[in-house]
């Protein structure tokens, strides 16, 4: 096992009924006013938005709103969120969404004390200050409320880029209620399972020698993934099966996965920041069509733990190639694309995507990839590969 660091500020928050429970903290943390956000809406249909404010107005903490971050969210927005909050003296960032809607919020906590361009901090330089966060999470997917990372699309390039801020921007206190995500549509439920999984291999496909605890942590979170999201795509209201998911993906995402490991490999995602900069799909989606094609690009390296996942979680005994056959089955199966062509992206826009700024090069660490191998990646994931 390498040395590790884990660190984790962030306190928690998980259950029924607990957003309510905002305005407390925020009381008790001295916040007077806080800049809200929030996504294009779903909060308002669900109740979540009522009881958030509910909870602000009963604690005597007044608050701003800037509501309607899209997915993938864009820098133009984090700009206005940033004048807005100094133009009203807010202390505080509360998101109130999914992985957009927090993401955001850290990009905008992070560039209201900084005097220069908060896209620094997307271009490599980490940022040293920010306004505390807040989250309320109301989707299981990426794991934001628990991290310090924030992706954000810059709307002027196509270019969408990750802010790896560590303790300065991981959410103060992030509260999970599992049953807010009752509403969700079934693909998004999809969608952040992929997500969560692919963060899960993005450690354990990271060229790490085989490890007993760290490997089997992983091997369950993705155990869990799989049947919770089996049930949720029978009973969306089945609430243990969304905490079940919910804290799996919270923890797949988090820093615990990455104990004794080293850092992770981050090819797949970094090629599907390029496909949703591009075409605009779900990060999850994107992660369907990428994980399985990088590890069929990457078995000469990472055959070994293919084979141990495969038999582990996957019930497969056999050759990589199976585990990778099992694993598209199972995304097939959720109605999830796992091909370029089921979303819609011709495979003769390789190169085009490969060239993306999205993509720092050289990419990996289980395997590096340039160009040419990203351009190998999606040739695999393609229907006519
Ligand atoms: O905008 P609203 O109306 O709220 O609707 C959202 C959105 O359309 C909807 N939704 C969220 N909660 C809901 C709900 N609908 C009904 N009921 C609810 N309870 O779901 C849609 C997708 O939301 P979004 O926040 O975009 O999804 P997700 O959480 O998957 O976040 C994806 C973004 O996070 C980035 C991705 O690249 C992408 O930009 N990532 C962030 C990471 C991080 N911070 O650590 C790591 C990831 O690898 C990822 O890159
Ligand atoms: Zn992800």
């Amino acid at each position: 096992m390498k040395d590790f660091i884990f660190h984790s500020p962030t306190k928690i928050i998980f259950g029924r009924g607990k957003n309510a429970e905002i305005g407390e903290e925020l009381a008790r943390d001295g916040v007077k006013k806080v800049l809200m956000i929030y996504g294009k809406g779903s909060i308002k249909r669900n109740g979540v938005y009522e009881e958030v404010t509910s909870s602000l107005n009963d604690n005597g903490i007044s608050f701003v709103e800037l509501g309607g971050i899209k997915p993938n969210p864009v820098l133009s927005m984090v700009y206005e969120g940033i004048d807005l909050a100094r133009a009203e003296g807010c202390e505080a960032v509360l998101g109130v969404g999914g992985g957009s809607v927090i993401d955001s919020a850290k990009a905008i906590a992070a560039g209201i004390p900084y005097k220069g361009d908060v896209w620094d901090f997307y271009s490599g330089k980490g940022p040293s200050e920010a306004l505390p966060i807040y989250a309320i999470l109301t989707l299981s997917a990426t794991g934001s409320e628990m991290n310090g990372n924030s992706v954000i699309t810059r709307d002027d390039s196509m270019e969408k880029k990750g802010m790896h801020g560590g303790a300065i921007t991981t959410p103060k206190v992030s509260i999970i209620d599992p049953s807010v995500q009752f509403s969700l549509p079934k693909e998004q439920t999809v969608y952040g399972a992929i997500d969560a999984i692919t963060h899960v291999a993005e450690y354990y496909f990271n060229g790490s020698k085989e490890l007993n605890f760290p490997d089997r942590l992983c091997e369950s979170l993705i155990r869990t993934i799989i049947e919770s999201t089996d049930v949720l795509l029978e009973n969306p209201t089945d609430y243990d099966a969304r905490a079940e998911l919910a804290w799996s993906a919270t923890m797949a995402l988090n820093g615990m996965t990455a104990v004794g490991r080293g850092r992770g490999d981050w090819s797949s995602h970094q090629i599907e920041h390029a496909l949703s900069a591009i075409y605009y799909i779900a990060h999850g989606a994107g992660l369907a069509i990428i994980l399985p094609a990088w590890l069929e690009y990457t078995k000469d390296v990472n055959g070994d733990k293919i084979v141990q996942i495969g038999e582990r979680v996957l019930g497969i005994k056999g050759n990589p190639e199976e585990t990778i056959e099992e694993l598209i089955n199972v995304y097939a199966a959720w109605g999830a694309p796992v091909y370029l062509e089921d979303a819609g992206i011709p495979p003769s826009d390789a190169e085009k995507i490969a060239e993306n700024g999205s993509i720092g090069y050289p990419l990996g660490s289980a395997k590096t990839l340039e160009k040419e191998d990203v351009v190998g990646v999606l040739k695999l994931a393609s229907k006519s590969k």
